[in-house]
């Protein structure tokens, strides 16, 4: 049966949700799923923005088909070729073979790439029109937001971006399809954050060019491709990408990780957290990297103004999961923070200079003091040094 949701008079919702995949791009955990979105424009034309991901494809046949009522399918918009969008276009095609598609040529080359060619394509660049009767749309280019083929299109009657990944967020939509029929900022901002960070922030930059971009634009609907619809406070949503594209924390904050064996290091930022407390320094979060997919510890940093890491040395280096989450920051650009770093080690603690040469990958990144080393267990010196950091931290934040 289908399940749809109107977004104006002649725009359809006809995506779908998946509760059941555990892991997105088989790497990020999604307790809260998934949503596929896609739209239907019913004008004297008929057009399909983007498709769905395979798993989900049974149901947005059904909507489409319910949508369309009768009605052949003139065109088809791919703003994204990623499998989680693009994997039933052929699909589509078998089933509606007049469908015209319409993509940037490096989507058409994509479309190749993955098997299939549909034989009528019309390639389209920057500022290139089409109008379907009273609906008209203009592209407007997003290369690498985050692959290179990736377009947005911008429906100029009612102000209607299809945003693709942009402004996405993990999670279904149980039937809410709209940002204001949800508490965003309370349920949603910390899936929004981790889906933005994880899969696009590698590419602020370029997110940077698409928001110069779409500030020229009379947005007051945002479609994307992941995630609730904005029809509201748009610029609570836009502030939020306009800050993590340019890798400014949303606060100011100590983020403390730790990677641990014993629970020495573990002990380590206990105490630094209390310290923290004391000196008044409440907004803080606390992370055993062993125990925290790396998905939330990247959200955690992309929010945070500060840093203290914490690893336990581990075959004379960096603990193999924290290794991986400085790996991870570095990989996806994050930058601009202030950072302390702390190793434990019993006979060979040589984790330290191995993370301050991490740390050194990130951009514009302060360190707030030389690595403290812990040798097996706090004693009272290294206690007195964890006290002169929680004082450096608590005087960095004022
Ligand atoms: Fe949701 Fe880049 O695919």
């Amino acid at each position: 049966m289908h399940c749809v949701r109107k977004v104006t008079e002649d725009l359809y919702w006809v995506g779908a949700n998946d509760k059941r995949l555990n892991l997105f791009e088989n790497i990020h955990p999604i307790p809260r799923g998934t949503s596929y979105n896609s739209y239907v424009l019913l004008d004297e034309k008929t057009v399909l923005f983007d498709t769905a991901d395979w798993s989900v494809c049974r149901q947005f046949l059904d909507n489409i088909e319910y949508v369309l009522d009768g009605r052949k399918l003139d065109y088809m918009v791919i703003n994204h070729m990623e499998p989680d969008h693009g994997a039933s276009i052929e699909e589509i095609l078998l089933r509606y073979p007049e469908v015209r598609v319409i993509c940037t040529a490096k989507a058409a080359d994509f479309m190749k790439q993955f098997g299939f060619a549909p034989e009528n394509v019309e390639t389209v660049k920057e500022g290139d029109v089409k109008s379907f009767g009273k609906h008209q749309i203009t592209f407007v280019m997003a290369p690498m937001v985050h692959w290179p083929e990736v377009m947005v299109t911008f429906e100029t009657t009612e102000g209607i971006l299809f945003s693709a990944d942009a402004f996405g967020s993990f999670g279904a939509l149980d039937g809410k399809l709209f940002a204001d029929e949800v508490d965003f900022d309370r349920d949603w901002i910390d899936d929004a954050r981790r889906y933005y960070t994880n899969i696009v922030g590698k590419y602020g930059p370029q997110v940077q060019n698409l928001l110069k971009k779409a500030s020229a634009l009379d947005i007051r609907y945002i479609c994307p491709l992941h995630g609730p619809v904005w029809r509201k406070d748009l610029e609570y949503f836009i502030d939020k990408y306009d800050k993590w594209s340019r890798y400014e924390p949303e606060k100011k904050g100590v983020m403390i990780c730790y990677a641990s064996m014993y629970g020495n290091t573990e002990n380590a930022a206990n105490v630094l957290a209390s310290l923290l407390c004391e000196r008044g320094v409440t907004e803080t979060a606390l992370y055993d990297v062993s125990c925290t997919h790396v998905s939330y510890l990247i959200a955690e940093a992309f929010k945070y103004s500060h840093m203290a890491i914490l690893s336990v040395t581990y075959n004379l280096g960096i603990f193999p999961v924290m290794k991986n989450f400085l790996e991870d920051m570095a990989a996806l650009n994050l930058q601009k923070r202030s950072v302390a770093l702390i190793c434990n080690g019993s006979w060979a603690p040589q984790a330290g200079p191995q993370m301050a040469a991490a740390a050194d990958k990130m951009k514009d990144t302060t360190k707030l003091s030389d690595v403290i080393t812990i040798v097996s267990s706090l004693n009272d010196a290294t206690y007195q040094q964890l006290e002169q950091l929680a004082d450096t931290i608590a005087d960095s934040l004022k």
